[in-house]
């Protein structure tokens, strides 16, 4: 049985996802769509044409990426495609934001990831794909979305070296990069703290983010970046020194976050 699995599949670019390769795949017999909310997953299916096998799971629960381990090994499927969406982040300075809850984007957006490509691993072929939701966040660090933009280069890392791992194996590693995207990603990351403003006049619409991702994979790409200003901000990290970019880029957020006279680095904002 050939599957496509996709992680954060109940909304944002992980349903996008599963809604562009319905269409286009004919060879494809049943998507396994995961992420914890089973009823925005169950109205998804009912726009597919595939059959959809939901697998309601929390990737930061301890047992739950078992629970995936365990499906896989009775249904001994061949996964063609993994699309590891699942992720979040939260803007705040990092001393601001509780432990707890920036080691929760850890958790999923490098440990899970890891661990469900792990999991799928023997069960793909030659001309299998991975594709791995990194972020233009991955880049350069970022102060006041530290953990988030830390987590991302990890994913960028992880998915370039395994990209060399599996060139063997014949199956092929992309790493999607996209700047702001229009989502109910930043339902939760503005929780605490808005987004730099300049990133509002960049957003992109996630259908096409999804479809230049799909289409960087087909050509077997290590990366996407979608659009001209991310891939001008990507040329830009590699050419300027980053430190005065950082410190330029925090203090434009503080400004934008400061309603006293003078902003300045004793400005209490929050
Ligand atoms: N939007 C952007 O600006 C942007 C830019 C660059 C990269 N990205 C990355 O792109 C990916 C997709 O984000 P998006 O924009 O599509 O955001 P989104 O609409 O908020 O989607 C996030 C997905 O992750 C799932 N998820 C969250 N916590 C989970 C958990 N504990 N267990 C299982 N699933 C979980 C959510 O489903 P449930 O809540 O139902 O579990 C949801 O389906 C993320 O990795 C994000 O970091 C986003």
């Amino acid at each position: 049985m050939n599957v496509i699995v996709i992680t954060g599949a109940s909304s944002g670019m992980g349903r996008e996802f599963a809604l562009q390769l319905d269409r286009g795949l004919k060879t494809i017999d049943e998507f396994w769509l995961i992420a914890r909310r089973a009823d925005r997953m169950k109205e998804l299916s009912g726009h597919m044409r595939h059959r959809v096998k939901i697998l309601p799971l929390d990737l930061t629960a301890e047992g739950d990426i078992s629970l995936f381990g365990e499906v896989l090994q009775e249904e001994r499927p061949k996964i063609r495609m993994l699309v590891n969406c699942a992720g979040y982040g939260l803007i705040g300075d990092f001393s601001a934001l509780s432990a707890q809850e920036q080691a929760g984007e850890v958790m999923l957006n490098c440990r899970a990831l890891m661990e469900i490509t792990h999991a799928c691993l023997p069960y793909m072929k030659e001309k299998s794909r991975i594709i791995q939701l990194a972020s233009s966040a991955a880049f350069l660090p970022q102060p006041g979305f530290a953990v988030y933009a830390a987590t991302k280069a990890f994913v960028l890392s992880f998915s370039r070296a395994l990209r060399e791992e599996l060139k063997e194996r014949g199956i092929f590693v992309t790493a999607v990069c996209p700047g702001p995207v229009q989502t109910e990603f930043f339902d939760v990351a503005e929780r605490y703290g808005s987004v730099l403003g300049i990133k509002k006049y960049v957003m992109a619409q996630p259908e096409r983010v999804v479809r230049s991702a799909l289409a960087a994979s087909c050509k077997n790409r290590p990366m996407s970046v979608y659009g001209p200003a991310m891939n001008a901000f990507w040329l830009m990290t590699r050419l300027l020194p980053q430190d005065p970019v950082l410190h330029l880029t925090y203090r434009m957020k503080k400004k934008g976050e400061c309603r006293c006279a003078d902003p300045g680095k004793d400005c209490q904002t929050e």
